[in-house]
């Protein structure tokens, strides 16, 4: 699974916990999915290119590393991914944010796709697809099948919760892409939730039912 990274990290797993707990309001909830986006971002963004540039310190002069420039986007796919884009923009405020609207059938649980508007020049871009579930993937597979479409070549998926089912989906349809995961949960229940998961995200971070 070498592109796919599983977060271990204490305190991501930590802010997860928190999340699953039935109690946990939305106040909270939103703060949680925003942290946590946060955090893994950081790691998302582990290998975007930099370059040498030259700078004078009070010692010397010295050529140190510094991001390149290459632009990125953050694509959060409706509604639920919304709840992660601060966290993102956080690490890079000079991120560009596109959206993909994408909902769940109740009965089939494909994605039927409502809205989409993406930043100029996504093809060049490197792009951080977000979204807090990955359940039976077929969102995510939209999504990323919406973006290579436009001609994007350099493609991240990051999501808090995934099921197995998902992951194995999502790898199969578009291998080229990096998938960061903060945790791997067990199974898919017979209505295609997550379990253990942390119910319906969207309706957790906007208080709808
Ligand atoms: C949820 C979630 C993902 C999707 C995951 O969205 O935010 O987008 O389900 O399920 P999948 O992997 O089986 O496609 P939902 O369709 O409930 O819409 P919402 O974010 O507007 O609540
Ligand atoms: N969408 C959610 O919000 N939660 C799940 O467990 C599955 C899909």
């Amino acid at each position: 699974m070498n592109n796919t990274i599983i977060m271990d990290h204490p305190l991501v797993r930590h802010k997860i916990t928190l999340l699953r707990d039935e109690s946990t309001g939305t106040k909270d909830f939103r703060i949680l999915v925003s942290e946590i986006a946060n955090l893994m971002c950081y790691e998302a963004l582990r290998d975007i290119p930099t370059e040498l540039v030259k700078v004078r310190t009070p010692i010397t002069e010295t050529m140190q590393p510094m991001l390149t420039g290459k632009k990125l986007a953050v694509i959060p796919i409706l509604r639920a991914g919304l709840g992660m884009v601060d966290g993102v923009l956080n690490m890079c405020p000079s991120a560009k944010v596109g959206h993909i609207g994408l909902c769940r059938d109740e009965q089939t649980h494909e994605p039927r796709e409502y809205f989409c508007k993406l930043p100029d020049k996504i093809d060049k871009r490197i792009v951080i697809v977000v979204d807090p579930m990955l359940a039976t993937g077929g969102s995510a597979v939209n999504a990323i099948d919406i973006l290579k479409a436009k001609g994007c070549k350099n493609i991240k998926f990051m999501c808090i919760i995934a099921a197995p089912e998902g992951l194995e989906r999502l790898r199969n349809a578009h291998p080229d892409i990096k998938i960061y995961v903060g945790c791997l949960d067990e199974k898919l229940n017979e209505n295609a939730y997550i379990v253990p998961g942390l119910g319906d995200a969207g309706d957790r971070i906007f208080g709808t039912e």
